[in-house]
């Protein structure tokens, strides 16, 4: 083999090693959305956090008036919040308070049950995935 060539074969070589090597890199950092999903805050806070809320208006065919609008909280869900796009920060420290009960107010025994779930699945850092991905939800 000519010594050009030799040197393009390792290169090439080395190009295929990082490229196999690099996505294994990205797969380290926890993925917040699939977290989100992972960690059934799905269930109570709603598809990016955007909470358990009504996909469109309804008007009472005869009034004419509302009976919900789009946005509105499915019944049962009234005082579960929404999350997206809220503070970074304030939503992983509100994460800490209710699983450490340090916040026991409204609904949040609610979110306390799945405590036990979360100290078994989810790491810190997961946790701030989390709340860094549902901060960037628009
Ligand atoms: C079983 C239902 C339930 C699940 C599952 C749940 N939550 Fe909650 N969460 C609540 C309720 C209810 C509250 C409101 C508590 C209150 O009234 O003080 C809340 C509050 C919060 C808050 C504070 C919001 C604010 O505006 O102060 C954050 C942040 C939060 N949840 C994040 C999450 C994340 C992240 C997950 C998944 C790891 C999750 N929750 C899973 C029910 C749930």
């Amino acid at each position: 083999m000519k010594k050009s060539t030799y040197l393009i074969t390792s290169l090439l070589g080395i190009l295929a090693m990082i490229s196999v090597a690099a996505p294994s890199f990205a797969a380290d950092a926890p993925d917040g959305k699939a977290l989100y999903v992972k960690l059934t805050c799905i269930g109570c806070h709603g598809p990016e956090g955007k909470g358990m809320v009504r996909k469109r208006d309804r008007k009472d065919k005869k009034t004419g008036e509302y009976k919900y609008r789009k946005g509105d909280p499915m019944p049962g869900f009234e005082a579960y919040p929404k999350l997206a796009g809220q503070n970074e920060v304030y939503l992983y420290n509100q994460m800490q308070d209710i699983f450490s009960g340090k916040r026991s107010n409204g609904l949040s025994a609610a979110m306390l049950g799945i405590k036990t779930f979360i100290d078994s699945t989810a790491s810190d850092e997961d946790l701030r995935a989390v709340a860094k991905y549902l901060s960037q939800v628009r």
